[in-house]
C-alpha cells in the first residue's frame, strides 16, 4: 500500500470534531486539491462555498434534516453544480448575435449541462475529502443539502443555474476518537466483468446477510428482513420525501425557460 491508498482505505465519515480551527493555509490546500479534480472539458462547472459563519452553519444543520454536528464543524464546504458562470459569460460574449449570424441553435441549459456540472461538483468534493483526510482532517458528506432548496437558495444567494448538490463538514479528529470502519459489500456483487450481471434471489440474500444480522440488534420498524428495514429507515421517511420534493423544484427551476 502506498500512502494515498492508505488514506483512502482508512478514511471514515467524521461527525464529531476536535475544538481546533482549520488554518487558512490548510483549508486552501484542501480547496486547491478539490480544484485539481478532473472536470468535464476542463470547464470547472462547479463552485465551492466556504462556510465558517456560525449562524449559517446553524441554519444548515436545521435545514439538512436536523443534524446538529453540522453546526459544530469548524468549516463546511458546499459544492454547487454551476452553469451560471459560463451562462453569464455567454451573455457577455455576444453569443446570441453569433448564433444568429451562424445559424446555430441557442437553447437554455438543460439536462446535459446539469449532468456535467453535477458530476464536476461531486468529483471535486471527493478530492477535497481525500486531501483533508491526508492532512488529518476528517469529513462527512451531507446529502440532505438537497432538501429545502428554497431556504438554501435564499440563504446562499443562489442564482438559477447553481444547484447545491453536496456538502462536506470538515474538522479534526477528536483525541478520544476510536475509528471503526464500516463494511462494504463483497466485490462480486458490485464489480462485473465486461457486462452487467443482474443478481439472483440467492445472490441478493447472501449480499445483504451481514446487514440483516446487524439489523436484528436494532430493528425499530417491525421488519422481517433488511429490505423492509432499509425501506422503512431510509426511503419511506419525511427526509426522503423532502429530498424528492426539493430536487424536483431545483431541477424544474433549472429547466424552466425564462
Ligand atoms: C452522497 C452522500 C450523502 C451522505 N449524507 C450524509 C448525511 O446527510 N449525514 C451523515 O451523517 N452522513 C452522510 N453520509 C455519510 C455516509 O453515511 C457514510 O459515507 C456511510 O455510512 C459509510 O461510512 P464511512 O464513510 O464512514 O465509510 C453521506 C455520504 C454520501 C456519499
Amino acid at each position: 500500500m502506498n500512502s494515498t491508498i492508505e488514506t483512502i482505505d482508512n478514511r471514515v465519515s467524521l461527525r464529531r470534531y476536535k475544538d481546533k480551527k482549520i488554518e487558512d493555509d490548510d483549508l486552501n490546500q484542501i480547496i486547491e486539491s478539490a480544484m485539481r479534480a478532473p472536470t468535464a472539458g476542463n470547464m470547472m462547472l462547479y463552485s465551492i462555498l466556504v462556510i465558517k459563519n456560525k449562524e449559517t452553519k446553524k441554519i444548515l444543520s436545521k435545514t439538512c434534516d436536523n443534524q446538529p454536528f453540522i453546526a459544530k464543524a469548524p468549516v463546511v464546504l458546499i459544492f454547487l453544480a454551476d452553469f451560471q458562470r459560463i451562462f453569464d459569460y455567454f451573455g457577455v460574449s455576444n453569443l446570441k448575435e453569433y448564433c444568429k449570424r451562424e445559424n446555430r441553435d441557442l437553447p437554455n441549459p438543460k439536462f446535459a449541462n446539469l449532468f456535467l456540472a453535477g458530476g464536476d461538483a461531486f468529483i471535486a468534493a471527493q478530492n477535497a475529502v481525500i486531501a483533508a483526510e491526508s492532512m488529518g482532517i476528517g469529513s462527512c458528506y451531507i446529502g440532505d443539502i438537497i432538501e429545502n432548496y428554497e431556504d438554501k437558495k435564499a440563504l446562499l444567494n443562489l442564482p438559477k443555474y447553481t444547484l447545491p448538490l453536496t456538502m462536506l463538514t470538515l474538522g479534526y479528529y477528536p483525541e478520544d476518537f476510536k475509528k471503526s470502519k464500516s463494511k462494504r459489500f463483497e466485490k462480486d456483487y458490485i464489480v462485473f466483468e465486461e457486462k452487467y450481471k443482474r443478481l439472483s434471489e440467492k445472490d441478493l440474500k447472501d449480499m445483504y446477510k451481514g446487514k440483516e444480522e446487524k439489523m436484528k440488534k436494532k430493528n425499530r420498524y417491525n421488519a422481517e428482513n433488511y429490505g423492509q428495514y432499509i425501506y422503512a429507515r431510509k426511503f419511506d421517511t419525511d427526509f426522503f420525501k423532502e429530498m424528492e420534493r426539493s430536487l424536483q423544484v431545483m431541477i424544474n427551476n433549472w429547466l424552466e425557460d425564462k
